[in-house]
Parts: structure tokens; sequence; C-alpha cells
């Protein structure tokens, strides 16, 4: 059994689409995406630590990954079309790199396939320290890379919807997922490695500050798909434009079910 915290408001017929949240959120920052998804048959997992899953001791997106594939056979399928977003789509990419064969089709959002460079991977390091010495608020200094600038300036009860989220981050689940993120390693290669034909969606805010261009333009150029930029969305565009994150996710979804 899976210990991670698998949400479905429905019984799950047909290939599922497994959707893999941000650092430091859980599952629900998918809600306001889910209405534009009625019909598709959506899965939404919590990473250790975060929402209903119960955090770990030891690191490694890849043990996590290993849950998420055995949760998809849990619910009687072989396959899944798996995306997320940013930490959701290191996920993704994890379980493109140990078990493809699982993958209907993947959808990378707002995420990038290389590793840290060293400074990124101290700082995470620093920030997993202080969430094991209980400090508070840790997460809530994101809060502007997180958002677009649409968003910043004129969306005030996004901006005060994601410093909660931000302000209530778990400390156990922050210092797992920086911890594993510090960890894991380029993953490029792993998306060139899928079977042609395997139905991708790479998808990032024309205004996210944490994941450039360049990041993304490398991921489609691996997995032989076009960028979908959504203007007027930072890093966080499933909150900041759920419209058109779902169109893209269903039309993934399209793609790879028919
Ligand atoms: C996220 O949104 O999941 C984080 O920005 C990922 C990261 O810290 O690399």
């Amino acid at each position: 059994m899976t210990s991670l915290a698998v949400h479905a408001d429905q019984p799950v017929e047909g290939v599922p689409l497994v959707l893999l949240h941000a650092f430091p959120l859980d599952s629900s920052m998918w809600s306001p995406v889910l209405p534009a998804l009625r019909g598709i048959p959506v899965v939404t997992i919590d990473a250790p630590g975060f929402g209903d899953a119960p955090p770990r001791e030891h690191a490694g997106l890849e043990e996590y990954a290993h849950d998420v594939v055995v949760a998809v056979r849990e619910l009687g399928h072989d396959q899944a079309v798996i995306a997320g977003l940013s930490m959701g789509g290191y996920i993704a990419m994890a379980v493109a790199e140990a078990t493809p064969g699982v993958l209907a089709g993947i959808g990378l959002l707002s995420t990038k396939a290389a590793a840290d460079a060293e400074p990124a991977r101290e700082k995470r390091l620093a920030m997993a320290a202080a969430a094991d010495r209980g400090e508070p608020d840790l997460a809530v200094p994101m809060l502007d890379g997180l958002l677009g600038e649409t968003s910043r300036d004129r969306r005030p009860d996004l901006v005060d919807d994601v410093r909660e989220r931000l302000r209530t981050a778990p400390a156990a689940g922050i210092a797992w997922a920086q911890r594993s993120m510090a960890a894991r390693p380029d993953r490029l290669a792993a998306l060139s490695a899928l079977p042609e034909g395997v139905p991708a969606l790479v998808l990032r805010g024309a205004q996210d500050a944490l994941m450039s261009d360049g990041d993304a333009s490398a991921m489609a150029a691996a997995l032989g798909a076009e960028v979908v930029e959504i203007a007027d969305a930072g890093h966080l565009a499933a909150l900041e434009a759920p419209d058109a994150v779902a169109a893209a996710l269903s039309d993934l979804y399209r793609r790879a079910i028919g």
C-alpha cells in the first residue's frame, strides 16, 4: 500500500489523469482547475508531509515517484497521464526515468529538467535545517516568486490565499521536500528516452520568475512538443489561470486517451 494521500471525487473508471502539486502547497492547489476537467477521471495526490499525507524521514523524490506508480496500480490501472506543476513535474520526470511504461502521457507545468546549481542546493538544505529547528513562516518569502506580476497587482484575494498556504506549510513537508529536491539529478535524458508518441504537454506562465523560457524549451525539445505559454500567469499557473491550465490538460488527456 502507498502511504500517500490519494484523492478522487469519483470512482476512477478509465485511465486516470494524475495531478501532482507544487512545493510547499498540497493537492488542494488543483481545486480551481477541477471543474473544467469534469468527465476526466482525475486523481490528485499529496506529497509526503503535505495535505493528508504523513511525513517521511528519508528524503527522495524517487521513492515518492515510485509510490505514485503504486497508487496508479492500486486504482486498478497500468497506465496514467501524469502531470505535475514544479515539484510535481520533478516527480513526473522521475516516473519517466524509472517506469516510463506507466506514462500514457506526461504534463510538465512550471518546471524544469535541470538539477540545481550548488548555491541553490545549499539554500534548500539551509531551509530544511531551519524547518527541523521549527523556525516559523519559512516559506512566506517565496510569495513574490510564486505569483506573476499581474496576479500580485490585480488579485489581492489570490495573494492572500497563497500567503496563507505558505504560512501554514508544514515544517516536516518542507524539510523532506527541500532535501529531496536538492538531491535530484538532471532528467532531460529521461525525457528524450521516452518512447516516441507519448503525448506531452510543456506549459509555462509567461511571468514565471522561477522557471525560465529556456527551461521549458529544453523539455519541449526533448519531448518533441511545443511550449504552451499562459499570458498573465506566473509560476503557480494552476491558481492564476485555472481555465487555461485545464484546457491544456484536457487537450493532453484527449491526445493520450482519445
Ligand atoms: C515548486 O513550486 O514546487 C518549487 O518552486 C520547486 C522548486 O523549489 O524547485
